[in-house]
């Protein structure tokens, strides 16, 4: 395959992941989670979390976000969330088909939303012919790859939990978000209010698997039933749980999503002065969005897999990952001055 610069999710599987998974490779463990590996991996959720978090292991991340979502709303209420979400966009209608519930968008640029925005939705409360407001769900990093400062979290909790609504996070980046703000996740969900996210780990090196952590465990109650419902129980799941052990080994998560962060920074380094490609996005994580000639988009992608995010202004989104080199952005970016007839 062409050299990948289209998802993170194209990357390979990280040598370490791969290795703890070999390693689980042993003997018989009782199944369905109640083996050694998810115990200590659970163990280290709350260790990286810094509180007693309730962990519930995934196949993937819109699992573990209609499962999250589904679990703490009834199918009266609404999801809110940004017009660009994931689970608005991406996800098939699963968050509304398995809650029930009718889901909200608010225009955003970014991929964020604010309290103001949310606040005329309150209108309905009371209203038997409106949805209800139920859940927020905000991604960190953003599908535009943008990351909310703990603050901007801590305003959208507060104003859901005056609201006695909840606030889930699609952290299918979160790592990414974390290695940008250079805080601890404690700082960045634990603290700011959040009540659930799903917490990527496919996106940054693992084979697959995804997590739903729970910050208010009293919110876990009966979770177990709907993990099942939604089809997310793994028998196997030492394979998932072995997997996020050698994620935090030794911080490896986050120095996977630094550098995947750091060859996306190189790349904008590298094109910000052509004077045909436009940046349109700050670049926070692994993701450069730019609007660049519509002549260099097919032969590009003849040599590099990248998708055009806007066909309208021909805006691409060229993502990197923990095995991107700077071999690969400087080649990439030769290519481009070639097709761009630059010298
Ligand atoms: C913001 C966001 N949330 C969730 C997901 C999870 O998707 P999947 O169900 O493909 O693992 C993705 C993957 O692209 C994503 O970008």
């Amino acid at each position: 395959m062409k050299r990948s610069f289209a998802s993170d999710n194209n990357a390979a599987v990280h040598p370490n992941i791969m290795e703890a998974i070999v390693n689980a490779n042993t003997e018989d463990y009782v199944s369905y989670g109640d083996d050694p590996y998810t115990e200590k991996a659970k163990q280290l959720f709350n260790e990286i979390f810094d509180t007693d978090t309730d962990v519930y292991f995934v196949f993937n991340g819109t699992g573990a976000n209609v499962a999250a979502i589904s679990h703490i709303i009834k199918p009266w209420q609404c999801i809110m969330s940004s017009s660009l979400s994931h689970i608005h966009n991406d996800e098939c209608g699963a968050p509304e088909k398995f809650s029930g519930s009718k889901l909200i968008t608010l225009p955003s640029v970014d991929g964020k939303i604010t309290p103001d925005q949310l606040k005329p939705l309150l209108h309905s409360v009371g209203f038997e012919h409106h949805s209800q407001p139920g859940v927020i769900s905000i991604t960190q990093a953003t599908e535009m790859g943008i990351v909310y400062q703990p603050h901007e979290i801590e305003a959208i909790a507060r104003f859901a939990h005056e609201n006695e609504l909840y606030l889930h996070v699609d952290g299918a980046r979160i790592a990414n978000a974390v290695a940008h703000l250079g805080l601890s996740l404690s700082e960045i969900i634990t603290l700011t209010g959040v009540d659930v996210i799903s917490f990527g780990g496919t996106k940054n090196g693992l084979m697959m698997g995804e997590s739903v952590v729970f910050l208010n465990p009293d919110l876990a109650k009966d979770f177990p039933y709907v993990r099942k419902q939604t089809m997310q129980l793994a028998s196997k799941m030492r394979y998932i749980s072995a997997q996020f052990i050698a994620h935090f080994k030794d911080n490896l998560w986050l120095q996977t999503a630094s550098h995947a962060n750091k060859m996306a920074r190189l790349l904008a380094d590298k094109i910000k002065d052509i004077p045909e490609i436009k940046i349109t996005m700050p670049v926070h994580i692994n993701a450069v969005f730019a609007c660049v000639p519509r002549e260099i988009i097919k032969p590009l992608q003849e040599k590099y897999f990248f998708y055009v995010w806007n066909h309208q202004n021909n805006e691409v989104r060229w993502m990197t990952h923990f095995n991107t080199t700077e071999q690969d952005i400087d080649d990439f970016v030769l290519t481009i001055r070639q097709l761009l007839n630059h010298s």
